[in-house]
């Protein structure tokens, strides 16, 4: 009994020190109360860049905000975005924080390690983008969409995108979070800091934070 009290305070006491459990399973989002719809209809906008509020978002917040993108909303195949023929999402979400880069998986809805880089101020070309304390990156993946021809291809990626946004602006309007989509990106550094292959292609950028 004493071994698992010290283990559970363990536990407790690294969490601590490391601030948030990135990397691990997120919480999960929330899926009921809040703003109604229509109300975060009212409600979205973007925040200007250069008045970009720089206070962090709680790990509860940002899990809300993923799952909104691109997360499972009913059984194992259906998302909260629509897909071309009921596919997968096409389109990943990367988060940048100034503690590294991650992947965001609606699979199990967790964040995967990409590396400990903080490039939030390298993978805009707007110099107020890197006041954000998270920028989420969106990017078509080349493999989910290899089943599909120019220009369906790219036409397919940037509507997913466009839905995914659409939804990151209205849970973040719900929330209280202040966001921003930007499309003018460092597309090479975003490549290279992302470890991105080569039918990979950044789409935007999503500015947050409260
Ligand atoms: C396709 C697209 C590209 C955008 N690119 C940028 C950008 O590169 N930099 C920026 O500051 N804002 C960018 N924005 C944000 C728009 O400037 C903003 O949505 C617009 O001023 C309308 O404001 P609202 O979203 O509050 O209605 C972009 C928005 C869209 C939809």
């Amino acid at each position: 009994m004493r071994g698992i009290v010290r283990g559970v305070l363990a536990a407790l006491v690294a969490l601590a020190v490391s601030g948030v459990a990135w990397g691990a399973e997120l919480p999960p989002p929330r899926m009921e109360g809040g703003m109604g719809l229509f109300e975060a209809f009212k409600k979205r906008a973007s925040v200007p860049g250069g008045d970009f509020p720089t206070g962090k978002l709680e790990l509860e917040e940002l899990s809300t905000i993923l799952w909104a993108a691109s997360g499972l909303n009913r059984g194992e195949r259906g998302w909260t975005v629509p897909m071309a023929r009921g596919l997968a999402p096409y389109c990943k979400v990367y988060v940048a924080e100034d503690v590294g880069i991650f992947l965001y998986d609606w699979r199990t809805h967790s964040l995967k390690e990409i590396s400990k880089e903080n490039v939030r101020a390298k993978v805009g070309a707007q110099s107020f983008v890197k006041m954000a304390p998270c920028i989420l990156i969106v990017v078509a993946d080349g493999e989910g969409l290899a089943e599909f021809d120019e220009p369906d291809r790219a036409e397919f990626a940037n509507v997913a995108a466009g839905a995914m946004t659409q939804d990151i602006y209205l849970a973040a309007a719900a929330l209280g979070v202040g966001t921003r989509y930007i499309h003018s990106m460092r597309v090479d550094e975003i490549q290279r800091a992302l470890g991105l292959p080569e039918g990979d292609r950044p789409i935007c950028l999503m500015m947050l934070g409260k």
